[in-house]
């Protein structure tokens, strides 16, 4: 079972669209901006970077990742609210591709995490990490 877990879910929401001008993407133009909490209480934003040798871009949510977790590689990621969208126009919910939700797999309890998709601060889809990514592989079948 997943623990209720207590956060201004519209604040974390707000945060990621407040930030999603920063998105490089000339050569998709699709804008991603993530927003994270970590069990620090800190909260981190990425957005998503691209590159002219395509494969060489991020997407938001690990570029926020990497930052929170080079900032404090004990913290757990409690949640993370995406938004995203042509030019940066939220018409959709965001959802993580798979190599993020394999990336946040690492830092803390499927079960656990909060995946927050938004179109705006009144209308988001929450769902567990668990629930995006079955029956994962994480770092506990390496100890
Ligand atoms: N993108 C993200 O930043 N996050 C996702 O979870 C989905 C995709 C970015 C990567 C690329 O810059 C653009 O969106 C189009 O794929």
């Amino acid at each position: 079972m997943s623990k209720a877990v207590d956060f201004d879910r519209k604040k974390l929401i707000q945060t990621a669209m407040d930030h999603i001008a920063g998105a490089y993407a000339p050569y998709s133009g699709f804008h991603v901006s993530a927003a994270l909490l970590m069990s620090d209480g800190r909260v981190y934003t990425g957005v998503n970077v691209e590159n002219a040798s395509y494969p060489a871009g991020i997407c938001a949510e690990r570029n926020a990742i990497f930052h929170a977790i080079a900032q404090d590689k004990n913290a757990k990621l409690v949640a993370v609210a995406i938004v995203g969208g042509p030019n940066g126009d939220i018409k959709d919910y965001c959802a993580p591709c798979g190599v993020c939700r394999q990336v946040m797999r690492e830092f803390g309890n499927p079960a656990d995490i909060r995946v927050i998709m938004a179109k705006s601060t009144e209308d988001y889809k929450e769902m567990t990490l668990e629930e995006l990514l079955p029956m994962s592989f994480g770092p506990e079948f390496l100890k």
